[in-house]
Order: C-alpha cells, then sequence, then structure tokens
C-alpha cells in the first residue's frame, strides 16, 4: 500500500475556473509512446467493459481505449460478472445524463464488494467537473480510478498505479489540451468508422459545459486525417463521419497554413470511400465554400446536421450562439438552393430561462419553415459553472415539459410528411444487419442517415443496395430489396 505521500502522485482533480482559459500557444501534436514494459501482458486472460455515455465524441474515446486496453492484452466483454475492469464513459451535457452515472456507480458497489479485484473507472466528460470528483471521493470509495477526456493516453501508467494501489487514482488535466496522433483504436464493426478531426470548443454556448470538458478548439493536421480515411478506405469501409463538436471551425486554429473544413471535405472527397458524413455544425462558421465543395456530392452526403437551439433572435443571444433567427434561415435557404435534396436536422433546447410562450412559438415557425426531418429535443438543464446556470428562471417545468411534448409533435408530423415523400422512390441503403426486432428483415441507412427495413438475404450484410420504399413511419422506412449497387458511386 501507498504512503499518503505517494498517494498525492496519483491525484490532480479538476478545475473548471482553468478549464475555461484560453491561451495563445500552439497546439502541441503528441505522438502515442508505446505501452511501458511493466504494463505489457498485464491484461493477459483479463477482461474489461466500458459502458460509454453522451455523444459520438465519446463513443470514438471508448473505441480508443478498448485499443489501449487491448494492447496491454485485455480482451472485451460484455458482461459486469466476468469484466477485471470496467470504466464508465461518461457525459454531462444535462443532469439527467450524470444521474443514470451516478445510480449505476452505486450500483456497482455490491459487485467490487464481491470481486475486489476488479478495477472501477470513470473517464470522460463527468470527470472534468470538480463536483463530480469530490462527489465520488466523498460518497463511492470503492471506485479505483478516475480519469479525464485530456489524458487518455496516459491510461496504461493510470491503470498501473490503480493496480499497485488501495487508494482512488485521479488524474484529471484541466488544460487547454493537446493533439494525440497514433493512438490505438477497436472500431465497433468494419463499415462504418468514425474519425476525429478536431477537439474541443471554443463557442461558450451560456449552457454548454463542453468547453469546459473537453477544452480549446484544436484540428488534427490535415495530412493525419486524410491518411487515416485513405487507411479506412483500404480497409473496406463504406463509411465515415467526421468528428467535432463544431467541424466548421476546423483549421481556424492552423497558424502556418491555410486549410479549412471546406477544403478538407474537398479533399475527402477524392477518397475511395463511398460515404462521408460529419457532425456536428454549427451555423456560424458555415462557409460558401464549404457549400460549393458539398453541393460537389460525390461521396459527401446530403443530409448536414445543423442545430439551431431556438427560433428566437433573442433566446439565441441569451443563449450566445453568435448568429440570430434571420441568419440561420439565410443559411438554411442558401443550403438548400446549393443543394436541392438536402435533409436537414437540428437539436433544440425548450425551456431555456426566461424563455416566453412568444418566444417558443417562434421556435415552432422556425421548424416548420425549415421542415427538419428529424431533431434531437432536450429541456433546459442547469450546469454547473456555466453563465445559464446563474440566469433568472422562472419557466415551471410543467410549461417546459408541455413545450417540448408541443415541439415533439410538430417535428413528428413533419418527419412523417418527410418520409412519405420517399415512397415509391429507389433508395442507396448500407445493409448494416439484422433488424433488432425481427431477425428475418434488414436493416440499414440511407445517404441522409434514415433507418430502412426490408427483407433480403443475409449475405447482403455490409453492402450497398438499393431498395424501393413502399411504406414510410415516423422514424422509419419500409422497403423491397431491388438491386446490390454494383459499384461505388466513387471511382
Ligand atoms: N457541439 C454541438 C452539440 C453538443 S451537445 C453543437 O454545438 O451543436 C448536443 C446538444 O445538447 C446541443 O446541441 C444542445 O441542444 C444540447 N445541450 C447542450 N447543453 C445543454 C443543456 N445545458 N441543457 C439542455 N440541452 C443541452
Ligand atoms: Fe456546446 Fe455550443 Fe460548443 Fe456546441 S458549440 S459544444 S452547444 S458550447
Ligand atoms: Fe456529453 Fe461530453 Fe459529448 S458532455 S455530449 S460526452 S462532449
Amino acid at each position: 500500500m501507498l504512503s499518503g505521500k505517494d498517494y498525492s502522485k496519483y491525484f490532480t482533480a479538476p478545475d473548471l475556473k482553468e478549464a475555461k482559459k484560453r491561451g495563445k500557444e500552439d497546439i502541441q501534436v503528441l505522438q502515442f509512446d508505446q505501452i511501458p514494459e511493466e504494463m505489457q501482458g498485464v491484461g493477459a486472460g483479463k477482461k474489461y467493459m466500458i459502458e460509454t455515455y453522451g455523444c459520438q465524441m465519446n463513443v470514438h474515446d471508448s473505441e480508443t481505449i478498448a485499443g489501449i486496453l487491448e494492447q496491454m492484452a485485455y480482451t472485451r466483454t460484455e458482461s459486469h460478472q466476468d469484466a477485471d475492469i470496467i470504466l464508465l464513459n461518461t457525459c454531462a451535457i444535462r443532469e439527467n445524463a450524470e444521474d443514470k452515472v451516478f445510480g449505476h456507480i452505486g450500483s456497482l458497489k455490491a459487485l467490487k464488494t464481491e470481486k475486489p479485484n476488479l478495477v472501477l473507472g470513470v473517464c470522460g466528460c463527468m470527470s472534468q467537473e470538480e463536483s463530480v470528483v469530490s462527489r465520488i471521493l466523498q460518497k463511492h470509495q470503492h471506485v479505483d480510478l478516475i480519469f479525464g477526456t485530456h489524458n487518455i493516453h496516459r491510461l496504461p501508467h493510470l491503470l498501473f498505479n490503480a493496480l499497485m494501489s488501495k487508494e482512488m487514482v485521479v488524474e484529471v488535466w484541466s488544460k487547454e489540451g493537446d493533439v494525440v496522433e497514433n493512438m490505438p483504436k477497436v472500431r465497433a464493426d468494419g463499415l462504418r468508422a468514425w474519425v476525429n478531426i478536431m477537439y474541443g470548443c471554443d463557442k461558450f454556448c451560456t449552457y454548454c459545459i463542453v468547453p469546459y470538458t473537453r477544452g480549446k478548439e484544436r484540428s488534427r493536421r490535415p495530412e493525419d486525417v486524410l491518411n487515416e480515411i485513405r487507411d479506412l478506405a483500404r480497409q473496406g469501409y463504406q463509411e465515415i463521419t467526421l468528428l467535432g463538436q463544431n467541424v466548421n471551425a476546423y483549421g481556424k486554429d492552423f497558424s502556418n497554413i491555410t486549410y479549412l473544413f471546406g477544403d478538407l471535405m474537398d479533399d475527402v472527397r477524392k477518397i475511395g470511400i463511398p460515404r462521408v458524413r460529419f457532425t456536428t455544425s454549427h451555423p456560424r462558421d458555415f462557409d460558401d465554400h464549404l457549400i460549393e465543395v458539398l453541393a460537389k456530392k460525390g461521396n459527401l452526403v446530403e443530409h448536414i446536421h445543423l442545430p439551431v437551439q431556438s427560433g428566437s433572435s433573442e433566446v439565441l443571444k441569451l443563449m450566445a450562439r453568435k448568429y440570430d433567427r434571420e441568419r440561420y434561415l439565410e443559411l438554411v435557404a442558401k443550403l438548400k438552393k446549393a443543394i436541392p435534396d438536402v435533409v436537414l436536422t437540428t437539436d433544440i433546447i425548450v425551456g431555456f430561462p426566461g424563455e416566453t410562450d412568444e418566444q417558443f412559438a417562434e421556435t415552432l415557425s422556425l421548424v416548420k419553415e425549415v421542415e427538419y426531418d428529424m431533431a434531437f429535443t432536450f429541456i433546459y438543464s442547469p450546469r454547473d459553472g456555466t453563465p445559464a446556470a446563474k440566469m433568472q428562471d422562472d419557466v415551471p417545468m410543467e410549461v417546459k415539459k408541455r413545450r417540448l411534448a408541443k415541439l415533439n409533435d410538430v417535428l413528428n408530423e413533419i418527419s412523417k410528411k418527410k418520409n412519405s415523400i420517399l415512397q415509391g422512390q429507389v433508395v442507396e441503403v448500407l445493409v448494416e444487419g439484422e433488424s433488432k426486432k425481427n431477425p428475418d428483415v434488414l436493416s440499414g441507412r440511407t445517404r441522409t442517415n434514415k433507418l430502412v427495413n426490408f427483407v433480403g438475404p443475409k449475405h447482403l450484410i455490409g453492402k450497398m443496395v438499393y431498395v424501393s420504399i413502399e411504406k414510410a413511419q415516423t422514424w422509419t422506412l419500409k422497403g423491397k430489396w431491388v438491386e446490390e449497387v454494383s459499384k461505388s458511386p466513387v471511382a
């Protein structure tokens, strides 16, 4: 067991104030080290389990964590009982996301008592919050390891410390962040892959915790991104999704080259991978060159997720979104003109502090005007340390719930209408697997990310096929298999 002094070596707690600072220093690009000798093979005969909450960024971070653990010879399990290490990769975006994690940490206490050698770790965005770490220290002493979003590459060392020590190992860096290349990854399937193009967020929307948990906006070098994508293409991946909290800000941080998101997309377009998606777009940085490049289509799909958050310019101002209703609608008009079959989806928050009935009505009218095919909708959740958490909020929860239900009704009606237009049309579907409900049915997605179910032979799994749409529902389309797509749309 370590002495108190040694223990302090493994303890760096998060600090939201530090995390907020933004400096002018250049971004450091680090290379992932070899697994240290003492940790090589440490997982032989042992199993790991990762439970992931939150956005695609976290899903992809879990693939990196899995990559590191497998390099240490651990193998994956989906069973708590079989696991020698359980990591919870957490999300801090809303209170209910955090509640779920705390509930789960509590429920794992019995397992830890039963299996004292189990290593229980908490990582991801919640670890970057002071309040979370102090609550775990006080109430959940059965946790062995806490690390954050900036030091995933340190996992071999941290795990070593956790295995050696009987105290909780906490290492969270509240910094702007580096870019770490060459991290190992275990991707979920051989079909679709996530590719980080940038990390962090500098937008500081007043309700949002992400700029504090993920550090400053920093882009991966173009050659690193393009090489990763070329490599995925060679391995036979059919679809990639470029990831960033605000992909449109890609390249704005480069000091020695001029190369923005539009330039990157134009280069990715020339790589032989059939489908390229990206998420998430911020309306503020969506420039004309990018629109021009997206309009060339090919492997760049005609689907843009463009979070609006609110239809009221007053609320948008309080949210510090840095655009107003008019500018957003102008951008939508430009996109629809340049890409006539574009599918737009969005994120909306209802019940922002002080939101009036009139302001909410503006959100409804914007939704009807844009005609989104789909939207993620949320009730505003105050996040400690963000400016909005200090704003006066006189809107009762009942009203917020009613607004959410109303908004979802309107959105569902539009989704159904938009989907019904596809009835009778033949669409290209990337077949992902058997449908969850019925193994005789295959399911896959269109270029615009709509879920399609159809009856077809199993050998189509992993292939691109044409499906004739027979029935449109609110969230899914039912169709009939026509034929395999003979060659990929990209030469
Ligand atoms: N970077 C992305 C989204 C990140 S979070 C973007 O800017 O679009 C995903 C969504 O969660 C946001 O778009 C927003 O709609 C929602 N969200 C973020 N913070 C929230 C909060 N405090 N309460 C409720 N919803 C929130
Ligand atoms: Fe959060 Fe705004 Fe950044 Fe999106 S752009 S991650 S909502 S601060
Ligand atoms: Fe959640 Fe962090 Fe993503 S807060 S939404 S996991 S960036």
